[in-house]
């Protein structure tokens, strides 16, 4: 392949996996403000899995680019854009696009990314170490002794959420299906199967008095399980709708839903919060502090990946022309962390 040739990955439409197309073209050339980023690694998050069932709340009419986030280098600068920044390593949150070899990105949100980080285990840290982070110690505010019940605690955001979690000094309950559970006692994490039933029993077996936060990212009537699960004082955040993935009808109405609960848990009297974290939140009515609070908090993720309070799950590594089987593997439910996509 010619390394100067633009190669990305189309969802035409809703397909499976092999409907995905590749498409060459040209390498773009960056505009007034833009960097071009040269992809090293990019990756599957649940949004492409929900995507190409167009079910992703709100996802771009087909046919697009998907790919939530990326790691590369800088291969050009546009005007305005400080000349030095090329030939560095940096990340990037852009919701679709990433799937391709080439990115056009606004200088102002590229994150660099700190020396001796390998793109790949970077790319593990993008989308689901702000996700994780911004909940952990923006949203829930976690301290040393408490306990939490993440949901999903082998998944790609569960399992940086877990390990952050732990590095804080926070008891960590995960769930997740009984496949992954020797690997989550290895890391401390005491699971519960999501599958056999009763969860809310199992949880309580485990935290009489109930758990300080909740992370639910399955939503649906789980929610009210997650919310009463909380001890006084305690935060539920809720943060998807992983259990609508496969329904039909309205995208919207499961998150509106959730919003709605959440909305009105919070208001009444009860001694608990809830909230709806939106990794986006701010991105269009406050852009210059949502870009602050990015870098800020990808910054301290790859700080603590250099402390080695957390390590890059890297469930597999695929080229970008393998992206039908790489989706096929993130949806199986066997893996644990992320799928990556490489050039
Ligand atoms: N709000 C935001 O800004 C934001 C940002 C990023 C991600 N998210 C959400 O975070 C979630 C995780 O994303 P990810 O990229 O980490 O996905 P992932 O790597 O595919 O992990 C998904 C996890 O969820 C579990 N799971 C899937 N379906 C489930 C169900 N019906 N009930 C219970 N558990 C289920 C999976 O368990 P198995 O392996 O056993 O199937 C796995 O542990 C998604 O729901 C995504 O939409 C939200």
């Amino acid at each position: 392949m010619n390394s100067e040739e633009l190669v990305e990955v189309v969802l035409p439409g809703k397909v499976e996996p092999e409907g995905l197309r590749i498409r060459r073209g040209e390498v773009p050339a960056p505009g007034p403000g833009q960097v071009l980023i040269r992809m090293e690694a990019t990756g599957v998050s649940f949004a492409e899995q929900q995507m190409r069932r167009g079910r992703y709340y709100d996802q771009p009419a087909f046919p697009f680019v998907p790919g939530y986030d990326l790691v590369g280098t800088v291969a050009a600068t546009g005007e305005g854009v400080d000349p030095g920044l090329a030939g560095t390593r940096v990340a990037a949150l852009v919701k679709v696009g990433g799937w391709a070899s080439h990115v056009l990105v606004a200088a102002a949100d590229v994150v660099p990314v700190p020396e001796g980080i390998g793109a790949a285990q970077a790319e593990t840290l993008v989308v689901n170490g702000i996700t994780a982070w911004q909940m952990l110690h923006r949203k829930a505010r976690v301290r040393a002794g408490q306990a939490i019940l993440v949901h999903g605690a082998n998944g790609g955001v569960g399992s940086v959420l877990v390990q952050l979690a732990q590095a804080a000094g926070v008891r960590v309950i995960g769930t997740a299906a009984a496949r992954h559970h020797d690997a989550l006692r290895a890391q401390g994490v005491e699971p519960v199967d999501y599958r056999a039933g009763d969860v809310p029993a199992r949880v309580r077996a485990l935290a009489p008095g109930g758990v300080d936060a909740v992370f639910d990212h399955v939503g649906g009537h789980g929610i009210v399980d997650s919310w009463h699960l909380l001890a006084p004082g305690g935060t539920l955040v809720s943060y998807g709708s992983a259990s609508t993935r496969d329904d039909e009808g309205s995208k919207q109405w499961p998150v509106l839903k959730l919003l709605g609960r959440v909305w009105l848990w919070n208001a009444l009297p009860n001694g608990r919060r809830a909230y709806f974290y939106n990794a986006w939140a701010g991105h269009a009515l406050a852009r210059g502090r949502f870009r602050a609070r990015l870098r800020a908090d990808l910054t301290q993720v790859f700080a603590a990946f250099q402390r080695g309070d957390i390590t890059a799950r890297i469930a597999a590594q695929l080229p970008l022309t393998r992206v039908a089987e790489a989706l096929r593997l993130a949806e199986s439910g066997t893996v644990a962390g992320k799928v990556v996509l490489t050039p």
